[in-house]
Formats: C-alpha cells, sequence, structure tokens
C-alpha cells in the first residue's frame, strides 16, 4: 500500500516518515482502550443490555469482545457502539476453545480476575510478545484467593485457571504499581465471599473502581486500598467513552515539537491518573489549554488546545518513582520528544518497561541512537542528553505499536526521512487510524 501523502508513505510493513512544518487542525479520538475493555467485561458479567458509544477501534479491544464471544456473551457491534447483552455474574459459559489475547495484557491479565471466579476451567493465550510477558503477578492472588491457575514454567502464558465460586476475599498488597493486577484483584473480588481489598503501593489509572461504581458495584476507596463487595448483581448502562489521551499524546507531542503548531483534541479522557503527560509538558514549557471539561460516564473529559508558540527553553526532565506508574505509556514518547527538543531526560524506577510490548528501554534508546542522540539505557530507565537537531534514519518499531508511534514522532522534526521497520500495522494494537489522522492535520 502506498499513499500520495508527502510526510508519510506507507510500503508494505515499513513506513517512511518526512519532516512535516507543523500540526493545523482539530482532532477527535476512538474511544479510550482502557476504558473500552473494562467497560466490555463488566458489562458481560452485569445483567441486561449495555450499550457502549466510541468503543476502542483498538485491536487490543477487539480481542477482548473475541474472548467474551467466546465465554457466551452476546456482543454486537454497529460502528464504533458496542452492545453488551450481559449474562450476571453467573452467566458465563466454558469457552469450546482456548481463548486468544493476542497482543493485548490488559485483556489476558484483568479477564483472569473473572475467570477466576467461574465454576469451569479456561486457558488463556496470547501471541509472542504476550506470552513472554510475566503472569505469575496476577497468578498469585488468584492462587491466594482460592482459584488454581497454572502458568508455563517461565512463569508467562498460557494460563491455564480453574475457578471456584465464591472465591476467597483477600487483603492483597501489591508489590508493584499496576493497574492492570489492581483489577484482576478487583474483578476475582466481585465473586469472593466477603470484601476484597487490594493496596496500592503508588496511584495508578483508576478507571476499574469508577467503572464497577458506574455499574453498581459497592467499591470504595480509602487512601491506598481499595476494596470491594462480592455477591452484588451488577446492572447494565448506557456509556460513551472518552477519547483515548494516551493515543492523543503522541498528536500533542508532536504539536508541541513543531513550532506554528495549533491542534485542537475534542472530547478526550482527562482523567487525573492519565494526565500526567499533560503536565509534564506543562513544565517543559508547552501550551495546552483546557476546555468544555465535563463527566461522562464517571469520567472527566473535555478538550484541548496545543499550541507551540510559547515554548519556552526546555529544562531537563527528570522522572522516578511514583511518578512513573501514570506516565507509564507515555515514557518512550517523552524520551523521543526530549531528545527532539535537545532537553535531558533522566528516566528511575521505570524497569517495569522492559516487560511492555516490547523492552520499551532498549527499544526507545537503540531508535534515539540511530537518530543521533546520545541515549543510554539504565537497568530501570535511560539518560537522554540534548544535542543538536536529530537527524533521520533506519529506525524500528520493535513489533510495538507504541515504538512506532514515538518514532514517527521523533521522524516529524527530524532533518532528513525516517524509515520505520514494521510501523505500519502494529499501530492497529491500539489506534489504526494513527497514519490518515496524523495525514489529516500535518502540514
Ligand atoms: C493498563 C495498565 C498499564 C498500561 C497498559 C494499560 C490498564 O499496565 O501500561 O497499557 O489498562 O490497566 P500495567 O498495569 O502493567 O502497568
Amino acid at each position: 500500500m502506498t499513499n500520495n501523502h508527502d510526510s508519510v508513505d506507507i510500503d508494505d510493513g515499513s513506513v517512511k516518515v518526512a519532516p512535516i512544518n507543523r500540526l493545523r487542525g482539530n482532532l477527535c479520538l476512538p474511544g479510550d482502550k482502557s476504558v473500552s475493555h473494562r467497560a466490555a467485561m463488566i458489562a458481560s458479567i452485569a445483567y441486561g443490555e449495555s450499550v457502549l458509544e466510541n468503543f476502542s477501534t483498538a485491536q487490543d479491544c477487539a480481542a477482548t469482545l473475541d474472548c467474551l464471544r467466546a465465554l457466551g456473551v452476546r456482543v454486537e457491534q454497529d460502528g464504533s457502539t458496542v452492545t453488551v447483552l450481559g449474562t450476571g455474574a453467573s452467566g458465563l459459559q466454558k469457552p469450546a476453545q482456548i481463548l486468544n489475547a493476542q497482543n493485548s495484557g490488559t485483556t489476558m491479565r484483568l479477564l483472569s480476575g473473572i475467570l477466576a471466579g467461574q465454576p469451569f476451567e479456561t486457558t488463556i493465550t496470547g501471541d509472542d510478545s504476550l506470552r513472554s510477558r510475566p503472569m505469575l503477578r496476577v497468578a498469585e492472588p488468584l492462587r491466594l484467593m482460592g482459584s488454581e491457575v497454572e502458568l508455563e514454567s517461565n512463569g508467562c502464558a498460557p494460563l491455564r485457571i480453574k475457578g471456584r465460586r465464591p472465591l476467597r476475599a483477600v487483603e492483597y498488597q501489591l508489590r508493584i504499581a499496576s493497574a492492570q493486577i489492581k483489577s484482576t484483584v478487583l474483578f476475582a473480588g466481585l465473586a469472593a465471599d466477603g470484601i476484597t481489598t487490594v493496596e496500592e503501593p503508588a496511584p495508578t489509572r483508576d478507571h476499574t473502581e469508577r467503572l464497577l461504581s458506574e455499574f453498581g458495584a459497592p467499591i470504595q476507596r480509602n487512601g491506598k486500598k481499595i476494596s470491594v463487595r462480592g455477591g452484588v448483581e451488577l446492572g447494565s448502562r448506557k456509556l460513551l467513552v472518552p477519547g483515548d489521551i494516551s493515543s492523543a499524546a503522541f498528536f500533542i507531542a508532536a504539536a508541541v515539537s513543531l513550532p506554528g503548531s495549533d491542534l485542537v483534541i475534542r472530547d478526550v479522557g482527562l482523567n487525573p491518573t492519565r494526565t500526567a503527560f499533560l503536565s509534564t509538558l506543562r513544565t517543559m514549557g508547552a501550551d495546552i489549554v483546557v476546555s468544555d471539561e465535563r463527566l461522562e460516564g464517571g469520567e472527566p473529559v473535555g478538550s484541548l488546545r496545543i499550541r507551540s508558540d510559547k515554548l519556552k527553553e526546555s529544562r531537563s526532565l527528570e522522572i522516578s518513582g511514583a511518578e512513573v506508574s501514570n506516565l507509564i505509556d507515555e515514557l518512550p514518547l517523552l524520551g523521543f520528544l526530549a531528545a527532539s527538543l535537545g532537553c535531558e531526560m533522566n528516566l528511575r524506577d521505570a524497569g517495569e518497561l522492559r516487560v511492555k510490548e516490547s523492552d520499551r528501554i532498549a527499544a526507545t534508546v537503540a531508535n534515539l541512537a540511530r537518530m543521533g542522540a546520545c541515549a543510554e539505557e539504565r537497568p530501570d530507565g535511560w539518560h537522554v542528553k540534548g544535542a543538536a537537531a536529530l537527524h533521520g534514519a533506519a529506525l524500528s518499531a520493535f513489533g510495538d505499536h507504541r515504538i512506532a508511534m514515538g518514532c514517527a514522532v521523533a521522524a516529524l522534526s527530524a532533518q532528513g526521512s525516517s524509515q520505520i521497520e514494521g510501523a505500519a500495522n502494529s499501530v492497529a494494537v491500539s489506534l489504526p487510524e494513527f497514519w490518515s489522522l496524523l495525514e489529516s492535520v500535518a502540514e
């Protein structure tokens, strides 16, 4: 496939990205991936028909819908509207086949929490990348709650889950700040015989808590602890999923790095556990104005206007500790942006990046080095040193959607064109429309 635009040329799997002047115009993004996964899963175990509008177009969320169908749930899709006929707490059926979460860690981990409370055995697997990611982190609490969970000897999928109902309610302290593990335990807690409490070491995205509350689950937060009472029948809902802020982040970063840009992104999710990227950019001098703020389905939503004219001299960026979890998906992008702006970046305490869809520390640093940046890996992060402008280069997506889009953002402001191997289709994992949306605002 080849298109005619000056800046993006897609040929087979690889994409050639030429520098552009700026981004201008309006964007509206497909629904948030994290919210879409959760809404579909909760709607499936709630009772009655739930309508989820602006559902994510990500392949990851399609994998969730396919798994739910395989569990006997009626799921229909009409454009971006997904209708789920929830079967209630005990309505799921033993699937005829192995469930396939494909590339989606959220599908595998969160669904495991639901499967642990079902009175049947299920196996869930994924693609090569997902089958190399750690799953003991969800097996451990689910075993404590009374389900049997078998993994491969390396602690990875496939997971064989022999569920039980009711599960044992537990108090579980997370060792890793992870919204996925927190959500797995809370979902299992819905099928437990009392109150299940999860304590998180640092705040992580709270969509599960907000959505469970929307669907009528008794859920409470007390400091670092979140508790849910099991055995309650959830009701159906009609929800509008907010635009995905993590997808918006790529366009925001591109606008910030290209002087003269003026970009409006409408109806995007502004949940405070997801907006650390915006505050980080503001500390770097970015001009980002929020308007039309409101709540949709329990989630803050609004519009953003990003202008780059006022970008001040960027200072060095230090990210570590509790800041990491709410920036987790945007860290590679921040690395690419810092290097593009000639800004120094020190990242620590982000070892989790090594077990994402790719080793995102190695992938970010390797691509930056190819573009001429002075970038060094650390076991738990990186050091990027402000340098003169990046140059176009032969880059690689490393099979990872966020690395593909991060490379594209850096390539837009580099000197000369870049060729990003494997980028064409990998973006579909979270944003199949990435290249066309980029073309629509590139000048
Ligand atoms: C997600 C949580 C994060 C994030 C992932 C989506 C979620 O993973 O990286 O893209 O929807 O809960 P961890 O919980 O592993 O940090």
